[in-house]
């Protein structure tokens, strides 16, 4: 019989999302008629914009005819789109990034799950708790953790806590790590890093020799203008720094598939003889044999994001995702709730009343309104006694959610 990798079987819980959509069937099997409202993962409901349809239309239109027809694209995305990537998410910030660093890819969830592959198995990592659960579950699917304890933490990673206490930033690790993940604005509690936050993480990745794995998935979200969107826009940092980028939340590609990541060419790792060595040519490499690129006119509908109607478009579907971020949070806050995030992330985060712990919270939330969120425990051990709403939410079901909370809560 064939043997499996045992590595997964030491995965502590179902994945996060599937395993709240498995609890809310079953209520709703018991309860057909319920009304729930889903705020739960991070799901965009906004149509998509006039601009992205209309360039996807076109390409598919351009494929029709046999001078248009394209097959195979490049691995790492077509020349306009990087371009156009690299001029308005970079160069309008003064940040460079030269169009060949960045790889485009079918979303940052698979990015932030497949870059670990390129080091070493025996290579040491840290997490900041809670965070998004893609970053452990990975590393210990590629066996560099031991088992899980009670409380769902690996031996192996070194997580660094983010509490009340440490404003959920999480402080510097204790040793040196080959790698760490940092997710800025965070998922799940909607902190973001500042320029000093940044910089004292640069210099210590500098001195160290790791590398910051940079998720910036919802930098989009920022609404404070002193706040950095890249963590590029700190000195040093391509010498130290990945960073990711999506178009799921900021142009409602959650179903279509776009994102991308940037490798700057400064970026070395070293082999096991200790020579120095680009990271980006081990990712290339990668890209070359695992994937095929994404479709054309998807390339396209991404690339319209950045026309000056697409830009005006998005910025109207972020600014309304944020409106529901801030009747979420002041609803919950004037229903007594401590809440956390929703100013320059799509999340709120808050404590879940009486020291009730999460999923007991996400169980009694679910039953006594039908609202579904996110248990904080699912992002980690440190995010237990917490819970995340999502403020991707059409308005009327967001104001009808705040509605039914503070009746039963407040
Ligand atoms: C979330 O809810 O945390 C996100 O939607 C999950 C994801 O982007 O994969």
């Amino acid at each position: 019989m064939a043997r499996l990798n045992d590595n997964y079987l030491k995965l502590a819980a179902g994945y996060l999302f599937p395993e709240i959509s498995r609890r809310m069937n079953v209520f709703t099997a018991a309860n057909p008629d319920a009304d729930i409202i889903k705020l739960g993962i991070g799901d965009v409901v906004l149509p998509l914009s006039s601009s992205v349809r209309q360039a996807m239309h076109d390409a598919i239109d351009e494929m029709a005819t046999p001078d248009g027809f394209r097959g195979y694209g490049p691995s790492e995305g077509y020349d306009f789109l990087r371009e156009a990537i690299a001029e308005n998410d970079f160069g309008s910030r003064g940040v460079r990034i030269d169009p060949s660093e960045i790889y485009a890819s079918d979303g940052s969830k698979c990015d932030s799950a497949n870059i670990q592959e390129i080091f070493a198995d025996d290579s040491t990592l840290a997490v900041s708790d809670p965070v998004y659960p893609v970053y452990v579950d990975t590393n210990v699917m590629a066996g560099r953790t031991g088992a899980p304890d009670e409380n769902g933490r690996y031996a192996g990673i070194e997580y660094l806590p983010c509490s009340e206490e440490t404003n959920f930033m999480p402080a510097l690790p204790d040793k040196p790590v080959d790698f760490v993940y940092l997710c800025s604005p965070n998922n799940p509690t909607g902190t973001v890093a500042t320029k000093e936050e940044l910089t004292k993480w640069v210099d210590w990745a500098r001195a160290n020799e790791s590398i910051i794995l940079f998720d910036a998935a919802y930098e989009r979200f920022i609404t404070e203008d002193h706040l950095p969107h890249s963590i590029y826009e700190i000195e040093g940092a391509r010498e130290c720094a990945i960073e990711f980028r999506s178009f799921s939340k900021t142009a409602g590609f959650t179903g279509i598939r776009c994102a991308y990541i940037v490798i700057p060419e400064e970026l070395n790792g070293r082999d096991s003889g200790g020579d120095l060595v680009p990271v980006s040519k081990l990712w290339a490499r990668r890209t070359n044999t695992k994937f095929n690129g994404i479709s054309y006119p998807v390339q396209r509908g991404a690339e319209a994001i950045y026309s000056a109607s697409g830009a005006k478009e998005v910025q109207a579907n972020i600014d309304y995702y944020m409106a529901n971020a801030s009747l979420i949070k002041d609803g919950l806050s004037a229903a007594g709730f401590t809440t956390y995030g929703g100013v320059n992330a799509p999340y709120v985060w808050l404590k879940t009343p009486d020291g009730k712990d999460s999923w007991q919270f996400f169980d009694e939330l679910l039953t006594k309104t039908n609202v579904v969120g996110t248990p904080g425990s699912g992002f980690g051990a440190y995010g237990e006694g917490y819970f995340r709403l999502s403020a991707f939410g059409v308005r009327e079901k967001v104001e009808e959610a705040i509605t039914r909370i503070t009746k039963n809560f407040g």
